[in-house]
């Protein structure tokens, strides 16, 4: 099925819809080629996590991606598509998301949905400069999550149960708009603007679990590069993958200081 310049493909069933494009994109598919399931047997998440739902309780969606990107941008490529899974559900709950960096999707402090982007610079096929990109989203329909993980539900938190293929009709539409936005230099300047206005965790004091350790801090801005930059101290520090947890909101005083 055709929508918004994407090709969709749906299963009932699939081990994982990013590997599954990854495989794709190995032999050469196009980009806009979409895969959604409504169940996976072995979702994965950010740092080599697992991501589980029952079937049908969720949108579980991967896009092969084909873009030139400008070197240090890849990160927008992730932000277009948790930015217009945001979007999507602002039109179709009434309510927005906040980004919580480095992907997440999130609505009164609970995670709603997760981003995952894996790139292969060696996958054939694609325009010069281009490298492939899958882009996966998990988005929390009727089910809030494992237990434990303090998550929720579009359901829960809006009352309204979302239709999984408008909801990736609507996210798609969002998409193919900020994919025009990356094309230029002014489009993506837009699109950061939209990223840091998006981003609950800047000004939040956060504890960042990083592979060097925990750093705790403000988080201030995110780099060029999509790096957080938090303030330690009288230093600043610049984290590339972490887990961030909120420890105080944006209006509370310094770390440290109770
Ligand atoms: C995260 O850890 O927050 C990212 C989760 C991404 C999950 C989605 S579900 C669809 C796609 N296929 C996968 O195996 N993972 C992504």
């Amino acid at each position: 099925m055709l929508g918004h310049g994407f090709h969709i493909e749906r299963f009932d069933l699939i081990d994982s819809t990013n590997t599954y494009l990854m495989g794709k994109a190995r032999e050469g598919a196009p980009g806009g080629l979409v895969a959604v399931a409504d169940h996976q047997l072995a979702g994965r998440g950010r740092l080599d996590r697992r991501w589980e739902a029952p079937p049908g309780s969720s949108l579980l969606a991967s896009i092969l991606l084909r873009e030139h990107l400008e070197p240090g941008t890849s990160h927008l490529l992730t932000a277009a598509v948790a930015l217009s899974g945001a979007a999507a559900v602002e039109r179709l709950c009434g309510l927005r998301p906040g980004l919580k960096w480095p992907n997440d999707l999130v609505i009164g402090g609970a995670k709603v949905a997760g981003v995952l982007a894996e790139a292969d610079t060696c996958a054939p096929g694609g325009g010069p400069g281009t490298t492939a990109v899958v882009v996966g989203i998990g988005m929390n329909l009727t089910w809030p999550g494992p237990p434990g993980v303090g998550g929720t539900s579009l359901l829960a938190a809006s009352g309204v149960v979302v239709d999984r293929d408008l909801l990736l009709d609507e996210l798609l539409g969002e998409l193919s708009l900020r994919l025009d936005l990356l094309r230029t230099a002014v489009g993506r300047e837009t699109l950061t603007e939209d990223l840091r206005g998006s981003l609950v965790t800047l000004g939040t004091v956060v504890s960042v679990e990083t592979p060097g350790g925990t750093v705790v801090g403000r988080a201030r801005s995110i780099s060029t590069a999509g790096h957080l930059v938090v303030e330690v101290g009288d230093d600043e520090v610049e984290i590339v993958t972490g887990d961030v947890v909120h420890v105080r909101p944006a209006s509370e005083g310094q770390p440290g200081a109770d």
